[in-house]
């Protein structure tokens, strides 16, 4: 199989690409990437003599259009994907998530080309902290910030792809990602990295929201799984039961790195700040056979902070830059 793989430097789409060429021999990749802030090339180093990669923007439609004549099936990770930036400065949010996404479908629709498509659980919004429900393939979309808007927007036009053009299309939704190579301004590295640089950690608000953490590898898998038995046309939310307030996380953190559990500050919360995620991935179990291989979230956690402490030469050099962006806000 010819797979292109869109946003492939990036945290998941980077993770993705090492768990296909380690698993799968069959599959030649190619990343397609514009290298943003949040791509980084050398996650790619090890697999580089497996990969090939293409520097570019996934709203370039003659560059996609050839890439996607040239390939078999795509994977569509390539997302403007942190909810603060949005809030900051949403128009990278259209071009790259919504246009971006559209440049895609019509490659997608010419060549006839296999597309999943990787989406978010925060198109749901949110929910309250006593809701006996969780977010299923049924719940209607009700997203929050520009982020989430953005990808709820995306995801509606590949559904509407598939009804009206008969594109070969999956849509997955997923909870919080944690695990190696992902970006220090999101949450537990932004955390794991201000305690190896001296700093402290911060927390938004009271600090009760609740986020369902998956690792990594395994919204990986489901992927893989959804793109060797999903049905055409169907959405898969991708969840490993994994729910924890933001309180809970840090508590973990400080207390695996050596300090007090209340060693911490509370900043200005975020503006629309969802309350909390929570995935039932029924559908994905059942249906696809899917289970998580990291049942307990404080191995995953310590295998993570672990890989922060020996990769400090992939973090350090946007760790300022990253700070101080945080600090003018
Ligand atoms: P990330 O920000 O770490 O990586 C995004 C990648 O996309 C980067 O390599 C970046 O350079 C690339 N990119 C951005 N704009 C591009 C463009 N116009 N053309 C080509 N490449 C471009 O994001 P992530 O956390 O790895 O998220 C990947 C995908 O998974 C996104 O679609 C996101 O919405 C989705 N998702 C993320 C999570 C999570 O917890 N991180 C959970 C569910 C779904
Ligand atoms: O649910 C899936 C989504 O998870 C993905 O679609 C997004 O791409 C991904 O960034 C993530 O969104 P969140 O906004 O939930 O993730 P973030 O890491 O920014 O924040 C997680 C929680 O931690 C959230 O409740 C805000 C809080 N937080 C975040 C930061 C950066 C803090 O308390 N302190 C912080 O310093």
């Amino acid at each position: 199989m010819r797979l292109l793989v869109t946003g492939g430097a990036g945290f998941i789409g980077a993770n993705f690409v090492h768990l296909t060429v380690r698993e799968r021999s069959d599959v030649q990749v190619t990343v397609l990437d514009k290298l943003t802030y949040a791509g980084r090339r050398e996650s790619l180093d090890p697999v580089a003599d497996r990969v090939r990669f293409v520097h570019g923007d996934v709203a370039d439609a003659d560059l996609v259009d050839r890439l996607v004549g040239e390939c078999d099936a795509v994977v569509h990770f390539a997302a403007e994907s942190h909810n603060d930036n949005s809030l900051r400065s949403p128009e990278p949010f259209i071009t790259t998530n919504i246009v971006g996404t559209f440049t895609l479908l019509e490659a997608v629709r010419r060549h006839q080309v296999r597309l999943h498509h990787i989406s978010t659980d925060e198109v749901f919004g949110d929910l309250a902290f006593d809701d006996p429900t969780r977010f299923m393939e049924t719940t209607p979309y009700n997203p929050s910030s520009p982020y989430s808007s953005s990808k709820a927007s995306a995801d509606l036009l590949v559904r509407a792809w598939v009804r009206s053009f008969g594109i070969e299309a999956t849509i997955s939704n997923c909870s919080n990602n944690y695990g190696p190579h992902q970006h220090v301004e999101k949450f537990i590295p932004r955390q794991i990295t201000n305690l190896l640089t001296g700093r402290r950690v911060k927390l938004y608000g009271e600090g009760l929201n609740v986020r369902d953490w998956i690792h990594v590898d395994d919204h990986n898998r489901a992927v893989w799984a959804i793109l060797d038995r999903g049905e055409m046309g169907e959405t898969y939310l991708i969840g490993a039961d994994g729910e924890q307030t933001n309180r809970e996380v840090i508590t973990l953190i400080l207390e695996m790195m050596g300090h007090h559990r209340d060693d911490f500050d509370h900043v200005t919360d975020r503006p629309g700040h969802d309350l909390r995620y929570a995935i039932d991935a029924t559908k994905l179990r059942d249906e696809l056979g899917w289970e998580p291989q990291y049942r307990d979230f404080k191995d995953g956690l310590a295998a993570t902070i672990k890989w922060y402490r020996n990769n400090e030469e992939w973090w350090r050099p946007v760790k300022d830059a990253t700070e101080a962006g945080y600090a003018s806000a």
